[in-house]
This record gives structure tokens, sequence and C-alpha cells, in this order.
């Protein structure tokens, strides 16, 4: 039986394509059985049902508190049956319930190189540092915010040059080979958790460098 994905979004769903992409092309024994935004209007939630997924939209602001959202985002990610849940994108915070459901197959992408820059904004902040190399992180999630273990990191440079428009566009060409990857792993049965750290059975390399996409190469 393939495993069964489901994906939460809230926005334009470029990194929910990218995984059902590689899913199908590369025959993963693994379908994404439906999507899930907190954003009716989403983008990626058109990107969906125009590709054949089963989607769901369940607005936040209906909701009078957090915990009832929570509760109605998990019977909605309940009924259908996930083996995983990746967040791509996804921009509520889930309370600890929720994550604690899903532990050890509940995925979320990241724009930066965590520890760093958990949180919003991250590709400004990331300018304002002045530090020289941002990127992405896939990692499971636990209750702690943008914290878990790392499944994999791409890293790409800085430019003089970069604004934030400049670089959150050069970060997610890198979200896009990198979720794929991580959950393909994951769905693959090729990762192990030891101590806290995520490692590739095969010693597949865990972080990916994009060294050359300052010249403004894909
Ligand atoms: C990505 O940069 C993701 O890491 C961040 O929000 C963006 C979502 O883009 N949290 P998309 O909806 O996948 O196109």
């Amino acid at each position: 039986m393939n495993t069964r994905i489901l994906v939460l979004i809230s926005g334009r769903g470029s990194n929910l394509a990218a995984l059902v992409k590689a899913a199908r092309e590369e025959a993963w024994p693994a379908d994404v059985v439906g999507v899930i935004s907190n954003r009716p209007q989403a983008a990626g939630l058109q990107w969906a049902r125009d590709h054949g997924l089963s989607t769901v939209a369940l607005d936040h602001q209906a909701f009078e508190t957090r915990d009832a959202f929570d509760a109605a985002l998990l019977a909605a990610c309940e009924a259908h049956r996930p083996d995983v849940v990746v967040l791509a994108g996804f921009m509520r915070v889930l309370g600890d319930g929720f994550v604690r459901h899903y532990e050890g197959r509940l995925i979320n992408i990241h724009p930066s190189l965590l520890p760093a820059f958990t949180g919003l904004n991250t590709h400004r902040r990331a300018l304002e540092a002045g530090v020289k190399w941002a990127g992405a992180t896939v990692h499971y999630v636990t209750p702690t915010l943008d914290h878990g273990p790392v499944i994999a990191q791409a890293v790409v440079p800085i430019e003089p040059r970069d604004t934030e428009q400049t670089l959150a566009e050069r970060v997610l060409q890198a979200e896009h080979r990198l979720l794929p990857l991580a959950v393909g792993w994951h769905v693959k049965g090729e990762l192990h958790l030891q101590n806290g750290v995520v490692h590739h059975r095969a010693d597949a390399a865990q972080a990916l460098f994009f060294p050359d996409t300052a010249t403004g190469a894909p």
C-alpha cells in the first residue's frame, strides 16, 4: 500500500507542486492524497483541484479559538488517513496536541538555515543581520516553533545587491529541490532518528549547496 501524504498549505503552493511532481514522476511508493489550506483563497488550492487532488479549505478566521481550529484541522486531516503530513508553506502555528498526534510523521519546510531565523520574515532578517549564506530547512516538527530534528538543508549565497524578493526567489528554487528530496527519503523509509538527529541510512548528503545561484542561474 502506498504511503499517504497529506499537504497543508496557506498560499501559492509552489512547494506542493514540486512535491506532487516528484512523487508522480519518480514513481514514489506514495501518493499525495489531499491538500488542506487555512486560507480559502490560497492559489495552491486551485492548483491542487486542477491537478485532480482532493482539497479542503478550513478558514482559521471562522474559529473562535486556536484550540477549536486545531481540533477541526485534526479532524480534516484524519479524514484523509495520512501516513505523513507535510507543512508546505502552512503559516499557522499548530498546537501541541496536533503536533504530538503526528509526531515523527509531521514535516515542515522553513525558509532559513535553522536554528537561525525561526518565525516570519526570514529573508529580511537575514539581510539585516548581514549573513552571507541563506537557505531552507526541512525538519520533523516538534511543539517548539521551527524546531525539531533536521532532515535536510539547502544553502544559497547572499549577494551584495540582494533584496528580500531576490533572496526569497533564490531560496524558493532551492526549496523546490529540498522538500521532495526530504519527503521522498521519509516515505521510502530511508531515514532514522537517533538521539534527536536524523541520519540517512545510506549516508546520502543531507546538505544541498547551490553556490552558483548568486549569478542568477537557477
Ligand atoms: C516558502 O518559502 C515556505 O518555506 C514558506 O512559505 C513559502 C511558501 O511558498 N514558509 P509556496 O506556497 O510553497 O509557493
